[in-house]
């Protein structure tokens, strides 16, 4: 792994496929602490990481947080506030989530409305919810520049919300909602870098790859490992250069 030290993160969706393993690497990557959002704690599909929290019960911290509801968004952030203190936040990922099948032809309102909600109001609301903290670890840190060890938001993003790349394989990914519901993700994080610069605060959108998880599929080329290897190795090695980028996980300047 490159340069991402010692510090605090929020990872969205974090109870299974790319989240959890990013919580697993951040925990053998010495961060010292790790929010691990999660849309239901108590929930069967919540056991692993209920567990990898049970092992290290100092690192990680399991917060509820559903992206879709503005209250529980507050409240996550209110929480992590509190136990962060004055040292703030200095990372935050926008990893949750979901994925709707859909062609100009087939696409549901509901299918629409769901992933735009999830997929882009969410990482809005989280975004300026934890702003204040992630301010906190900016000014904290003391140091000039832009990096993901002072305070960055990276949103977890996807070949599928690139204008340029996307039609190629429509065929082989009929996923409408999903696809468009991105490509708001990636002009929010366009415009989030704009608004953020003063503060220092990095953001970029990032590309994991095609990987082996719920929503990747069986056929995908990677798994959770290589994926988060890379996309740590990634984000370690930011700086106030790749700010409003959107990179891949092996570091490679995606098209918009
Ligand atoms: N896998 C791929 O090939 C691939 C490719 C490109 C981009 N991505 C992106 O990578 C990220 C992670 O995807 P993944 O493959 O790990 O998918 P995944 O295994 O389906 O995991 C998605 C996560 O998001 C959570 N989530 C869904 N709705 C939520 C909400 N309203 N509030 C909070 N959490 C919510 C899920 O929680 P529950 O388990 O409780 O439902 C789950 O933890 C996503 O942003 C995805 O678009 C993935």
């Amino acid at each position: 792994m490159a340069t991402l030290k010692a510090c605090s993160a929020l990872v969205t969706g974090a109870n299974q496929g790319l989240g959890l393993e990013m919580v697993k690497q951040l925990l053998e990557a010495h961060c010292s602490k790790v929010f691990a959002g999660c849309l239901d704690p108590d929930g069967t599909n919540s056991e692993a990481l209920r567990e990898l929290a049970k092992k290290h019960p100092s690192v990680i911290t399991i917060i509820r947080l559903d992206a879709d509801d503005p209250c529980s968004v507050k409240e996550s952030a209110k929480k992590v506030g509190s136990l962060v203190g004055k040292n703030g936040l200095n990372l935050l990922v926008n990893n949750a989530a979901i994925v709707a099948n859909g062609t100009v032809q087939t696409s549901s309102i509901e299918d629409m409305k769901n992933t735009f909600n999830t997929n882009v109001i969410g990482p809005l609301l989280i975004t300026r919810e934890f702003l204040p903290y992630l301010r906190t670890a900016a000014k904290a840190s003391g140091t000039p520049g832009m990096s993901c060890n002072k305070a960055a938001v990276i949103n977890i993003s996807t070949l599928g919300g690139s204008l340029s790349r996307m039609p190629s394989v429509y065929e082989q990914f009929p996923v409408l909602p999903y696809c468009v519901s991105k490509a708001g993700l990636n002009m929010l994080t366009v415009l989030a870098a704009e608004e953020l610069k003063a503060d220092e605060i990095l953001c970029m959108a990032l590309h994991p790859g095609w990987v082996k998880t719920e929503m990747g599929g069986e056929k995908a080329p990677i798994n959770t490992r290589q994926s988060v290897e890379g996309i740590l190795s990634v984000i370690g090695s930011l700086t106030e250069k790749q700010h409003g980028g959107f990179l891949d996980y092996t570091g490679k300047t995606m098209p918009w």
